[in-house]
């Protein structure tokens, strides 16, 4: 996997390419920075050349989980050019059918943490499982896995039981069986409405199919990860794990009904499209003016460790500006040449992040 052609521009233009990051896998393995990672980004800020970082990780606000990545990265970094998983989930607090004053459950992460975000998105009325198990505790018929976790976090319901008109899963849950279950509880409901049970919404002419009708809350997933890379040599599971749970459920609840969803982050169009974006602007503001003075970015090189992902999402991606994003797999994360030819080609396999920045560099000449 050696690309040997070279991109050709004329001498003294500014580069018009760009970086965007994957994190875990590629610049960090939890908290451990990945041997290249800092030099890499420092580089790349001393030649002005535009970066962003694009992870399905999250559980943070973007604002605290920068300046966590920034003191174990050692390098400056800032929310202008970072998206993760759950950035977009803002846009659905506000506009004319914006959630930001219904109740909504939210999960992931240690869900306090998730709320916290949710409720820094716009969010008015975030509820969590906490919430419900110490409201109901026999919703739950054994111990509680967390209970101090969930009674130093939990807060009163609004009611006893409240309507639910959506379910959010912010980062990877910790308590798979609590949140399972309270999703379920939820997404058999009649209209959302806690404690309440119906196989048609609550809406007798709806036909059979009515699991999930009108009537029960939307469910959101911030990424799909089946796996992810962290400190332990194998890939670990990630949301994707989860939702793969969940699915399985929900088809035996319903007699073999799929789980009607929305799941974000990459490989998704809507996620390349929303980081090409924050890549312009990041751009703009680093070399001082937009796109219309430099046009458009020629190429952008995705370095991931996730063939499923961060491969598959730059491949399918094509984007409105024309740019090209060129898929750079490196085997420091999900993927090893043990797990067999990654399932979506990469335009180039490399070692690691500092090996592709090498390798993009001398490309762009
Ligand atoms: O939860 C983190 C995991 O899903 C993957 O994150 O940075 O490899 O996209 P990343
Ligand atoms: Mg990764």
């Amino acid at each position: 996997h050696y690309s040997t052609e070279r991109t050709t521009r004329s001498p003294g233009t500014l580069p018009p390419f760009a970086f965007a990051f994957d994190i875990d896998g590629v610049l960090l393995h939890v908290a451990k920075p990945i041997p290249g990672a800092t030099e890499s980004l420092k580089l790349l800020q001393e030649k002005k050349i535009p970066f962003i970082l694009l992870t399905n990780g999250g559980g943070k606000h973007e604002e605290d989980r920068v300046i966590d990545l920034s003191s174990k990265l050692n390098v400056e970094l800032s929310t202008e050019n970072f998206v993760q998983s759950h950035t977009p989930f803002q846009e659905l607090a506000h506009g004319p059918n914006g959630l930001k004053d219904k109740n909504i459950l939210v999960t992931g992460s240690n869900a306090a943490q998730s709320r916290a975000i949710a409720e820094q998105y716009g969010f008015k009325n975030v509820i969590t499982p906490a919430d419900i198990l110490m409201a109901h505790p026999t919703i739950w018929p054994f111990e509680p896995l967390m209970e101090e976790v969930y009674a130093k976090t939990a807060r009163p319901l609004p009611t006893s039981q409240p309507k639910i008109d959506a379910i959010f899963v912010f980062n990877d849950p910790r308590d798979w069986a609590l949140d399972i279950q309270i999703i379920s509880d939820l997404l058999m409901s009649r209209d959302g409405v806690l404690g309440t049970y119906s196989s048609k919404n609550g809406k007798p002419d709806l036909p059979d199919s009515g699991w999930q009708g009108d009537g029960q809350p939307p469910i959101f997933f911030s990424n799909p990860d089946l796996f992810w890379s962290a400190s332990y040599p194998h890939p670990r599971f990630g949301q994707g794990a989860f939702q793969a749970a969940m699915y399985g459920i929900w088809r035996d609840i319903t007699g073999g009904k799929e789980l009607k969803r929305t799941v974000i982050g990459k490989p998704y169009r809507q996620t390349y499209q929303y980081a090409e974006r924050v890549l312009n602007n990041h751009r703009a503001k680093l070399l001082g003016s937009g796109i219309e003075k430099l046009g458009a970015l020629s190429r952008v090189y995705m370095v991931g460790d996730n063939p499923e992902s961060d491969i598959r999402g730059a491949n399918d991606f094509v984007s409105p500006d024309g740019t090209d994003w060129t898929s750079v797999l490196v085997r420091t994360g999900v993927w090893s040449a043990a797990r067999g030819e990654p399932a979506h080609p990469p335009k180039m396999i490399v070692d690691d992040v500092a090996a592709a920045v090498n390798w993009a560099l001398e490309r762009e000449g």
